[in-house]
């Protein structure tokens, strides 16, 4: 018996990074795992070289995609687990210049996709159990570590969490939220801060110095993972932070 054998996970943000070692984590310990993310190509190269991942690549700002997305999850069998991961960064713009379509993609992806997830979810999840698990970040502790709308962002993640796991905590749904901090995957590619933007960033260097260790996606995976199976069946509205202890600094 493997610890996720019988469970249908719905894994976002599975082309890269954490979302992709968890899809996989997930897949190797027994799940049937439905990998979405907005990378088509990067997808399929992670389906291929795993068994027991379909993937179903669309992007996570489009309400109807996601609509699709839980019905084609739902016709392999019940979900059971839903691992939020997908997110983008936002070039560490500060609130005095940050833009409406940046404030609003990074809430999109990052706050808004997951809610409808859950709220197609939860209710089924309600009646025949099941567990998410929700990505934020240490820059969901305090506020630093990233921009204004990022940092907003997961902090709202913590809020939704936090909600589903004491309205439904009666129910068969746990929900919990990880916290990583420095982790070594692609997600550089929205968090370089542009010149105009350079103080903002140098004002937060003393606190982001503070997070010497930068860890493997593997090492957010295998929290996730646990999190999301049996073993954690009495943890819920847990936020955890995976940083190699930068937060109890
Ligand atoms: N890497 C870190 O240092 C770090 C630290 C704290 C929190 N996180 C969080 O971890 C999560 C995973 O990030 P990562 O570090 O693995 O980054 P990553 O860039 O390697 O992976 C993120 C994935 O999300 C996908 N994605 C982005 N926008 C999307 C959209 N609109 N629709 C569908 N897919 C979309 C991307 O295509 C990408 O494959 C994010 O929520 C991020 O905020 C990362």
């Amino acid at each position: 018996m493997s610890r996720h054998d019988n469970t249908i996970a719905i894994v976002t943000g599975a082309a890269s990074g954490i979302g992709r070692s968890t899809a996989i984590m997930l897949a190797q310990e027994g799940a049937t795992v439905v990998a979405t993310d907005a990378n088509a190509d990067g997808l399929a190269v992670v389906a291929a070289e795993q068994s027991g991942i379909t993937a179903v690549p669309g992007n996570l700002t489009d309400g109807a995609f996601i609509d699709a997305l839980v019905a084609q999850a739902e016709g392999l069998g019940p979900v059971s687990v839903l691992a939020n991961v997908a997110g983008v960064m936002d070039y560490f713009y500060p609130v005095s210049q940050v833009s409406d379509d940046l404030w609003d993609l990074v809430q999109n992806v990052n706050l808004k996709a997951p809610m409808r997830l859950c709220r197609l979810l939860v209710p089924l999840m309600a009646e025949r159990g099941g567990a998410i698990v929700n990505v934020a970040s240490i820059a969901g502790l305090g506020g630093s570590g990233a921009g204004a709308a990022y940092i907003a962002s997961k902090h709202g993640i913590i809020g939704l969490t936090k909600h589903i796991a004491y309205t439904y905590g009666n129910t068969g749904v746990r929900c919990n939220a990880v916290c990583p901090g420095g982790t070594e995957t692609n997600i550089a590619t929205t968090a370089t801060p542009t010149q105009d933007v350079m103080w903002a960033f140098m004002r937060q260097q003393p606190s982001i110095a503070l997070g010497e260790k930068t860890a493997k996606p593997e090492q957010i995976a295998s929290t996730i993972s646990w999190l999301a199976s049996a073993e954690a069946s009495h943890v819920n509205g847990v936020v955890l932070p995976v940083d190699g202890g930068w937060k109890s600094a």
